[in-house]
């Protein structure tokens, strides 16, 4: 039972190839303001996969299960994807994926992309967002922002321009409770979005973040079984709270 569902779940994963049409997007959302300065597009061969986020000069944060063995970059600076320009744009990486992470359903499910060059903070529109605390409190927070260039519907297409939907934290026990009773879920992780609303992201948005306050407080991880069509069960959350001490070792080895 267990297994059947992990390879399920595995086979749906929220990423997604432009070429192959394999990824997560935004329902119900709309096009995202020019002020989501952070957002990056993590690329294999050139083409989208997954969202990310700028934390830092040159870090960015993505989701474990976006690694690939082929090519990866990261583009920054634009919500439209056909107009990267790749000598200013675009960044080669170095991977620091968790290293306690094995699947999506085992959690862990986060990435650090270091840039092999500086974010240009200046002229080109970028820059970091804010991460929480180690222990910061997510009661009474409502509402929160996810985006991403993902399906806009189940089994969709990759889009070209940037989009955001507002979606709002669900407690645990009830994201548990409306999924698979029986299922082990991960530890560390924010529900929120997909359940008691028409909104949630899609395959193409992994790895992109879940935005509380103007603070990045979840990585896109999965849904359903690639299914988009909301309301359908809580989307998952990487939270990132619970990794800002494995985060910070990798800031500041970098500023000394
Ligand atoms: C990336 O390119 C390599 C070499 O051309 C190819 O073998 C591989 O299938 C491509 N991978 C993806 C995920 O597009
Ligand atoms: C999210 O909610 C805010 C405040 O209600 C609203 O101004 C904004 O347009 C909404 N964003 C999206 C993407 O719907």
């Amino acid at each position: 039972m267990m297994h059947g569902l992990h390879k399920f779940l595995l086979f749906h994963v929220l990423t997604c190839l432009r070429q192959n049409g394999l990824g997560s997007e935004i329902i119900n959302g709309k096009k995202a303001k020019k002020s989501l300065l952070y957002m990056a597009s993590v690329q294999v061969n050139r083409s989208h996969k997954c969202g990310g986020f700028l934390i830092s000069e040159d870090f960015v944060v993505t989701a474990a299960h976006c690694d690939s063995p082929h090519p990866m970059s990261v583009v920054l600076g634009t919500n439209n994807l056909r107009k990267v320009v790749d000598d200013t744009m675009r960044y080669n990486v170095m991977k620091y994926k968790h290293p306690d992470y094995v699947d999506i359903l085992s959690g862990n499910d986060i990435m650090l992309l270091k840039l092999s060059r500086k974010a240009h903070l200046g002229k080109k529109p970028i820059k970091p967002i804010k991460l929480p605390s180690h222990h910061m409190n997510l009661k009474g927070i409502k509402k929160c922002s996810v985006a991403g260039w993902g399906f806009t519907r189940t089994g969709g297409q990759i889009v070209d321009e940037l989009r955001e939907v507002n979606v709002s934290i669900i407690k645990l026990k009830v994201c548990k409770d409306k999924w698979l009773p029986g299922v082990k879920f991960p530890h560390n992780i924010i529900c929120a979005g997909g359940y008691g609303t028409d909104k949630g992201f899609c395959q193409g948005d992994s790895g992109g973040p879940l935005v509380c306050n103007g603070i990045a407080v979840g990585v896109v991880s999965f849904n359903n079984g690639g299914n988009c069509d909301y309301p359908d069960v809580p989307n998952i959350y990487t939270d990132i709270s619970k990794f800002i001490p494995w985060i910070n070792v990798f800031l500041k080895k970098n500023n000394s």
